[in-house]
């Protein structure tokens, strides 16, 4: 049996698998709360994630007690790009500054202003990346800066609670703006830029690699043996794509969670920072990936649901499954600022080309059609950092939505295929890593795709309406930028 724990932005995810991969249960924490105390702000408090994880896995214990005893090997997963301070004792010095915090867009431009980062990381210097967030801190809160004795990430700071120790992995740790990502290791360079040094870091590992075990007190509370591997795990996005063996060159998935990321998996380093393209290492060695990565995907129905006082699921029903040709409503999702293709912000979503007849129904299409085009924007980035896609699989909450996938492949003209009934996402990835650390298994004999249940096609009907709306779609944001 393997552990995958998944801390995700709204809770944690903990899932059991088998030895031959099959998945034995999983159970989720409460939700985890974020604090937003300003615009563009996004905290959450790390013991939270601790209490989250607990909770996962007491329902996971409680529900399927004889196979977690027999648990041999742990993976873990989170968001990434978050700031946990620690102080010389561990100890948290300030909530977490999440990824979708994007308070330090000055700092961010600054550095990006720098010629090294987008050298050596192959990436821009977002303001939801590590390395801006602690020149904020520097700038804004110097008592806290000068204490800090260790930066870690996420899913880091979870493993420093269950195995003791400070280590990262290359996915998560490429987006921080810190490493060298052709070379697999932290830029000495780009951390004395922010005022730091390695010393402040993790060490690295490869996600498919042990790093860590777990400590001889959860072991015996949680009915485990000791010494159990923790596998370097990694970020939530390459975490997916390990569920979803999308690790050879050429194939992608779309993601439609809070965030919507269109990820695609390369067997060499191809960044193209000008694209607001992400080139981040893979979680197993001598493997990158690409993703465009627009900040409100589900949120921005989330927020459609909370204004109009229903819920996500039934404004979709409402809507129905047969495409509708786009109307002359348009939605832009920026409701926290976009990163691929904008790298902005300060820009805010918006509904233009509203008539008297545009009821909820109308809004809740143009809500979705607004996030497939922005993912289109991120399909066009990809291409023109060298990737050409065929087809992608969908995962994620929002592709429950029939809807919102006919309009992804018809925004996108591609086949988007759907995996057979499953889980596999970045839970089920982190449980994959766990059981290569443990067993020291060929990672592309575990990190395989699962069949296709079935193929959205684009609706060719409707081709040309969606390629004006989405010519459309893509006049407006540097329409709306001039205007504020
Ligand atoms: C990726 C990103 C998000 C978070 C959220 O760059 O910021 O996908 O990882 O989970």
């Amino acid at each position: 049996m393997y552990l995958g724990i998944d801390l995700g932005t709204s809770g944690v995810k903990a899932m059991l698998i088998g030895d031959d991969q099959t998945v034995v249960g999983s159970a989720s924490s409460k939700e985890v709360t974020t604090t937003r105390l300003h615009d563009g702000w996004s905290e959450q408090d790390p013991a939270d994630w601790i209490r989250a994880t607990e909770e996962a896995i007491a329902g996971l214990r409680a529900a399927h007690p004889d196979a977690f005893s027999a648990v041999r090997g742990i993976g873990l997963s989170g968001h990434m790009h978050g700031a946990t301070l620690l102080d010389a004792d561990d100890k948290v010095l300030r909530p977490c500054i999440m990824w979708n915090d994007t308070r330090s867009y000055h700092e961010a431009a600054a550095l990006d202003a720098d010629p090294r980062f987008r050298k050596i990381t192959g990436n821009i210097v977002f303001p939801g990346f590590t390395a801006p967030k602690l020149a904020w801190v520097k700038n804004n809160e110097p008592d806290i800066f000068a204490k800090v004795r260790w930066v870690l990430l996420p899913k880091d700071y979870l493993r420093l609670w269950l195995a003791g120790e400070h280590l990262s992995e290359m996915s998560d740790s490429a987006g921080t703006s810190w490493l060298d990502t052709g070379a697999r290791k932290w830029s000495a360079d780009l951390l004395a830029a922010t005022g730091l040094d390695e010393s402040r870091m993790p060490g690295l590992v490869e996600g498919t690699a042990p790093a860590g075990t777990l400590r001889p007190e959860l072991a015996a509370k949680w009915g485990l043996r000791e010494g159990i591997v923790i596998a370097g795990g990694a970020g939530d996005n390459a975490a997916s794509a390990c569920g979803m063996g999308t690790v050879r060159e050429g194939t992608a998935f779309v993601s439609l969670g809070t965030s919507g990321v269109l990820f695609a998996a390369n067997a060499r380093y191809l960044p193209n920072p000008e694209s607001a393209v992400h080139a981040f290492c893979h979680a197993l060695p001598d493997t990158w990936h690409q993703m465009g990565v627009i900040l409100s995907a589900t949120d921005a129905l989330n927020w459609h649901a909370r204004v109009t006082g229903a819920s996500a699921a039934d404004l979709t029903k409402e809507l129905g499954d047969t495409l509708k040709a786009p109307s002359h409503v348009t939605f832009l999702p920026y409701l926290s600022g976009e990163r691929t293709p904008h790298n902005d912000a300060t820009i805010r979503g918006a509904f233009l080309g509203l008539g008297h007849e545009a009821d909820r129904t109308v809004l809740t299409q143009a809500v979705l059609e607004g996030v497939a085009f922005a993912i289109r924007d991120s399909l066009e980035a990809l291409k023109s950092a060298g990737t050409a896609l065929t087809r992608v699989t969908a995962i994620g909450g929002g592709s429950r939505s029939r809807y919102w996938l006919k309009s992804i492949a018809t925004a996108l003209g591609l086949p988007v295929d759907l995996p057979a009934d499953g889980d596999f996402g970045a839970a089920f990835g982190a449980a994959r890593l766990g059981l290569i650390a443990a067993t020291g298994a060929n990672p592309t004999d575990i990190l395989t795709p699962p069949a296709t249940a079935e193929t959205i096609h684009p609706e060719a009907a409707l081709s040309a309406a969606y390629e004006d709306a989405y010519q459309r779609y893509r006049r407006l944001y540097p329409a709306i930028r001039a205007a504020y």
